[in-house]
């Protein structure tokens, strides 16, 4: 049986993935790059810099700019992201998901965090849940960010397991495919078309439980 969950936390324990959308776009707007959700897809999960670095080439603009305009282009984008998440509470934790953390703890299960979120250790305190999570995998510690899997495996070595014996949770395709390369078993929270037909996939949190984490495990070749 599966030993721990590795979470992603932008889009899967909360909705601040619509606020990464909103501050890239915001600052594509600025520099002549209009991004849509679609476009976005390619975002979700990506570190900062890559992120930016897709956007650029996305608009034709990648030789544009010097190593100092993209740090700063970096940092604009961040200072408004983190403008937005100042008001987030308790409230804004996604639903089910408070239970499920309060489950996993009763089974006795391992929550770990696999975000590629420098602002994750800020949000979980702003949420109030920081103290279910047994381990925070800094993302600025790994080599290669996601589709990579060492955040993930990082997030499982930092709780005392393997990537194999944990469970992952994503919403992002990025995300997936650092899971599946991690050796956990990807469970995805979002649409088949986004994310693959070939995982487990919930339309939002409120279907995630013990129940539901422990048959997607049974029924895996995990589970054998
Ligand atoms: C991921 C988000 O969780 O974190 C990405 O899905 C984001 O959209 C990445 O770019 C890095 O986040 P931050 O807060 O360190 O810029
Ligand atoms: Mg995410």
């Amino acid at each position: 049986m599966f030993k721990g969950v590795l979470f992603d936390l932008d889009g899967v324990i909360t909705d601040t993935a619509e606020y990464h959308y909103r501050a890239w776009k915001k600052l594509g707007e600025e520099i002549g790059i209009t991004i849509d959700r679609a476009f976005n897809e390619q975002l979700k999960g990506v570190s900062r810099e890559d992120s930016l670095s897709r956007m650029l080439a996305y608009g034709n603009k990648e030789n544009q700019f010097s190593a100092e305009e993209f740090a700063e282009m970096a940092q604009r984008k961040n200072n408004y992201y983190v403008e937005m998440i100042q008001a987030i509470t308790p409230a804004d934790v996604y639903p089910g998901i408070l239970d499920l953390l309060k489950d996993l703890k009763s089974a006795g299960k391992k929550i770990s965090l696999a975000s590629a979120s420098k602002n994750g250790p800020f949000l979980l305190n702003k949420m109030e849940i920081e103290d279910y999570f047994d381990a925070i995998a800094d993302p600025a510690s790994v080599k290669a960010g996601k589709p990579a899997p060492d955040i993930f495996v990082l997030a499982a070595t930092k709780v005392g397991l393997t990537a194999e014996e944990c469970i992952g949770v994503e919403d992002a395709k990025a995300g997936i495919e650092a899971i599946k390369a991690s050796g956990a078993l990807p469970i995805g929270v979002g649409r088949a078309e986004d994310l693959g037909t070939d995982i487990a996939l919930v339309s939002d949190t409120s279907k995630l439980s013990v129940d539901y984490l422990t048959g997607q495990w049974t029924d895996s070749t995990h589970g054998n």
